[in-house]
């Protein structure tokens, strides 16, 4: 089926906040919309709130008044699917259920024209399911938006067995005529944005279970690598109710994989009721108005070291050169160790190394290991953990140590990874899952999450900046540590590790 959808007619159901969203967008790229909700005056409802922001935005500058009264001309709220029939687009944002969403498509089959292409904004439903017993599945997408739509510059354009090619095309180029970016992704549960971005919130639940570290040391971690807020701040303003929910959606639509299991800590912020901002409390108290606290960062004193090693590969000989500056400055004479096998520096019989995945104490007595970080000019926050055989003066050196290069390190559990690199190299972890799995390909996963979630970079990008046997090496010291399913690893990993090997 081939087709093209740049001048038709747009029927939009169900206007709720993404319904019309999608009522502006379209209308707003010269598109005719009809806009039906089942809910008696809905629909015009939608679109008196729909011009009440545009109208702010007059007022703002980023809209004229001419502009906003052709917009909305093109939006025409109606009552009926009868008087939609020359529609060539359906776009449905009613409620998520399977039911419902079936029903819908095969009336709108009986009423309008066999090459109307019939598109739903699910989150979550399987469009292959959606499409079973229609006359013509082969015409039946996903075209995923994200709230609030017309900010939001992704769509993940989703592929059901059934869907023709011709069809995905065709909203694929809709949607960049939109100005959003269309990602393709085939129909697997949580499709691309919101199944690589579990381990986002799962390894934070998970070193908040074990009682690892602070939720606002993790939250400083995260953001000290350039994410716009922490997890624990995060799912606080999503609501731990919403994002629970997917996250047992995506479990039980893997057949229960031991790798997307829920956890104990959200589900008892659930049943307590405390679902974050909106209900005054969640991981963090909001009581009165309150911010989430957030982390100490004292002054450190100048480490009282003299003299050290700095270790590293020859693929860090530009971070070497500025560590090495910087040490020098704080009155340190540095020796450099090239070529070493681990990555990070030696102060007499104290090592403090960059984690390897492996705690500190399983690689000594005298062992700190420090996490990624990916310099982003914000609070330099760095997690840190010490083997059960340093002592405190040896802590507290390896702190000043930190401090001299820059960073506000925070003391968390010796578990395995830390904090940043255990959730980075979860979150890759599971994009290559994605691809190896054809659900989407790097570029794609990259841009589904930089665009979808505002991520500071993509999983590709990441994995490109530490290479497929550090991510390997961070995932396999968890699975030894932790065993199960969960930190198992991607065979496409597994795969650029040799592939690593073979052109190096
Ligand atoms: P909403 O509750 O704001 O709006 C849904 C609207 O659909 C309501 O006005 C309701 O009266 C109407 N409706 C329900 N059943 C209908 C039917 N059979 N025929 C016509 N109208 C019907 O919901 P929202 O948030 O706009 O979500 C809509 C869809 O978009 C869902 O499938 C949801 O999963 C999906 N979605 C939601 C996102 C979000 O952040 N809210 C993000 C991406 C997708």
């Amino acid at each position: 089926m081939q087709t093209s959808l740049s001048s038709t007619k747009v029927l939009v159901v169900g206007a709720g906040i993404m319904g019309a969203g999608i009522a502006q967008v379209a209308a707003q790229a010269g598109h005719s919309v009809y806009l039906v909700d089942a809910r008696a005056g809905a629909a015009q409802q939608a679109c008196a709130k729909l011009r009440e922001g545009l109208d702010a935005l007059v007022a703002k500058g980023k809209f004229t008044q001419a502009q906003v009264d052709t917009l909305m001309g093109r939006i025409q709220p109606v009552a009926g699917f009868a008087d939609a029939a020359d529609a060539g687009l359906v776009v449905e944002a009613i409620v998520e259920n399977l039911d419902a969403k079936r029903a819908l498509f095969s009336e709108l089959e009986a009423l309008l024209s066999d090459a109307c292409v019939l598109a739903s904004n699910t989150s979550s439903l399987s469009i292959t399911a959606i499409a079973k017993g229609l006359r013509q599945p082969a015409r039946v997408v996903g075209m995923h938006f994200f709230n609030p739509v017309p900010v939001m510059k992704l769509v993940e354009v989703v592929s059901g067995l059934q869907t023709s090619p011709g069809v995905a095309q065709a909203i694929f180029d809709l949607s960049k005529a939109w100005g959003k970016v269309p990602v393709h992704a085939r129909s697997t549960p949580g499709f691309i944005v919101n199944r690589i971005a579990r381990p986002f919130y799962a390894e934070a639940l998970a070193l908040l279970h074990e009682q690892s570290a602070s939720p606002q040391v993790l939250d400083a971690c995260m953001r000290a690598i350039g994410f716009r807020m922490g997890p624990c701040e995060l799912m606080d303003l999503i609501g731990h109710d919403t994002n629970f929910a997917v996250t047992q959606a995506v479990y039980a639509a893997n057949f229960f994989d031991k790798r997307y299991t829920p956890s104990l800590v959200q589900s008892a912020l659930v049943d307590g009721g405390m679902l974050g901002r909106k209900s005054g409390r969640g991981i963090y108290d909001y009581a009165a108005g309150s911010k989430p606290p957030v982390v100490d960062m004292q002054a450190l004193p100048l480490p009282a070291t003299s003299h050290l090693q700095l270790h590293g590969r020859p693929q860090d000989a530009h971070t070497m050169a500025d560590w090495q500056a910087r040490l020098q400055a704080a009155g340190i004479t540095v020796e450099l160790v090239p070529d070493s096998a681990w990555t990070g520096m030696q102060a007499g019989n104290l090592q403090i190394r960059q984690t390897d995945g492996r705690p500190a104490s399983a690689l000594g007595a005298h062992v700190v290991v420090y996490d990624w970080h990916v310099p982003q000019g914000g609070a330099p926050v760095l997690a840190f953990a010490a083997s059960s055989g340093a002592s405190e003066d040896q802590i507290a050196q390896a702190q000043a140590v930190l401090g001299a290069l820059g960073f506000a390190p925070q003391r968390v559990a010796d578990q395995p990874g830390l904090v940043v690199a255990r959730t980075l190299a979860m979150l890759v972890n599971e994009a290559a899952d994605a691809v190896q799995q054809g659900v989407c390909d790097p570029a794609g996963a990259d841009a589904a999450m930089k665009l979808g979630v505002n991520y500071p970079a993509g999983p590709f990008d990441w994995l490109a900046r530490w290479g497929a046997p550090a991510v390997v090496q961070v995932l396999e010291a968890l699975d030894v540590h932790y065993r199960g399913e969960r930190y198992r690893v991607s065979p496409w990993l597994r795969h650029a590790v040799w592939q690593t090997h073979h052109t190096a």
